[in-house]
């Protein structure tokens, strides 16, 4: 192995389908964006970009009220959001003034603009000029939003049919010279069909994922879901740090497949910090966009993105992020390519162990009974061990147990070369194909 250079500063800056950024931390199109006053104390704060909040039509939207509802972990921290919001329920006409003036005051920061509009060419015809003249930078077409729009024939009613989304996308190259991302809905069964279909359109990039179809909570005396609106609630469109493996699957679903493979991604769902990002950036993408958190936490916690991801780059010599980007797309494969010869064992660290048994109790209920609980007659003393012969390496003790790294899964030397499932005598239809993806 090489020594790894760490003397030098990483750099986080961006030029994601031709739009340039500072770094690959940008405000998703939510409540973050919507307003000049939002998104100047966000460049003040450090962000790289934004995706303004959602324009339509005029007249705009109208809300209700209440919109959001959570679900929380046992300290009372948000696992997971849902709201029942609109786009913007602010004029066209404001929202491009604002537009234009935070784009001047702020020239080295990447300002997409989100739209939805109904599936006719002329709105879109219409519309795109005028963004254009805002000096934007790109464009994002929401496919995504599950609630209230999709009712009207928007959002994710379009999101789900991947003619539309071809269809309305060519559009906007046809209308448009700015960048065109295409933001994803995850609220269908293949996310490959609308990303093929927004690539077969033109899209310079895809963003994914918008919101996922939710009833959070039901208040069980009034008998009505979460968030109400006078007596009656509906579904929302739930993310925050819940989301995010759904979204990384997603994104490395796109960014895996032949058809749609070197397709600019912009990841979002879930992304608290520099970890998550640099997790969507190892799967492929190449900026990443943040809505939840921010909501949560205010802007600053960009602040410690920015400077986390940088040290990790460094302490990696990794200087830039292409110099990551996509490198965990390769080792995500089909199930069938997995090595059938791995084998890893779980090792309980006896000195960390505090004895409270939940790796037994799981194991023995309901994996392999392979983690045996020995009694010392005389002093009563509890201890727990792994059989080795009975373990799988599931993984369940080492998830259950409330001692962090207490319990680890330590690969063993098996002596036997790789053997996927399409080549493993097991099975029964053993197809001819040779080697790995
Ligand atoms: C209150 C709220 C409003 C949103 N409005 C929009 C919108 O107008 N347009 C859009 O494309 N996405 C909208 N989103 C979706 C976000 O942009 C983002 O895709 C989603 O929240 C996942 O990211 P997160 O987990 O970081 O929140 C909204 C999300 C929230 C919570
Ligand atoms: S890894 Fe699975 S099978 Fe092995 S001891 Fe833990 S729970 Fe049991
Ligand atoms: S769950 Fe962890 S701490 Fe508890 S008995 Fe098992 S190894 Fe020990």
């Amino acid at each position: 192995m090489g020594t790894i250079d760490t003397h030098f500063r990483a750099d986080l800056s961006v030029d994601f389908c031709g739009i340039k950024a500072p770094n690959p931390f940008w405000l998703a199109s939510a409540p973050p964006t919507d307003k000049a006053y939002n998104v100047i104390r966000a460049f003040e704060a450090g962000w790289g970009g934004v995706v303004w909040k959602t324009l339509g039509e005029d007249p705009p939207a109208v809300n209700v009220s209440s919109r959001y509802s959570a679900i929380y972990g046992k300290n009372r921290e948000v696992l997971g959001f849902n709201n029942i919001e609109l786009i913007t329920d602010r004029s066209l006409d404001i929202n491009l003034r604002e537009i234009t003036a935070v784009k001047e005051a702020w020239p080295d920061r990447a300002i997409v603009v989100s739209l939805m509009l109904p599936c006719e060419e002329h709105y879109w015809a219409d519309i795109l000029p005028k963004v254009e003249a805002t000096g934007a930078d790109g464009i994002e077409l929401n496919f995504g939003c599950p609630h209230g729009m999709p009712e009207r024939g928007m959002g994710a009613a379009v999101g789900q049919v991947p003619e539309y989304v071809q269809l309305v996308t060519s559009w906007c190259k046809k209308h448009s010279r700015l960048p065109v991302i295409v933001k994803l809905t995850p609220n269908i069964t293949d996310i490959r069909q609308p990303a093929r279909a927004a690539k077969a359109g033109g899209a310079d990039a895809v963003s994914l994922i918008n919101t996922i179809n939710s009833i959070t909570a039901i208040d069980l005396d009034r008998m009505v879901a979460l968030p109400t609106v006078g007596t009656a609630s509906t579904h929302g469109g739930y993310c925050g740090t819940a989301v995010k493996p759904i979204a990384l699957n997603m994104v490395a679903e796109i960014a895996r497949d032949p058809a749609t493979r070197g397709l600019p991604i912009s990841g979002i769902g879930g992304i608290n910090n520099w970890r998550d990002a640099a997790e969507f950036i190892a799967l492929g993408a190449g900026c990443v966009q943040v809505c939840t958190a921010a909501m949560l936490h205010g802007f600053s916690i960009v602040e410690q993105m920015k400077d986390g991801l940088a040290r990790w780059m460094e302490s990696k010599g990794y200087r830039t992020l292409a110099d990551f980007s996509g490198k965990a797309v390769p080792n995500t494969t089909d199930w069938k390519y997995l090595d059938m010869n791995y084998k890893v064992i779980a090792r309980i660290d006896q000195e960390a162990c505090i004895g409270c048994g939940k790796c037994h109790i799981a194991c023995e209920d309901t994996s392999h009974q392979a983690i045996a609980k020995l009694v010392d007659p005389a002093s009563g003393a509890r201890r727990y061990e792994v059989i080795d012969a009975e373990c799988v390496g599931c993984n369940l003790c080492e998830i259950t147990c409330p001692v962090q790294s207490c319990i680890t899964m330590v690969p063993q030397q098996t002596g036997m070369p790789y053997m996927n499932w399409t080549q493993d005598p097991r099975n029964p239809r053993a197809e001819k194909v040779p080697t790995a993806a």
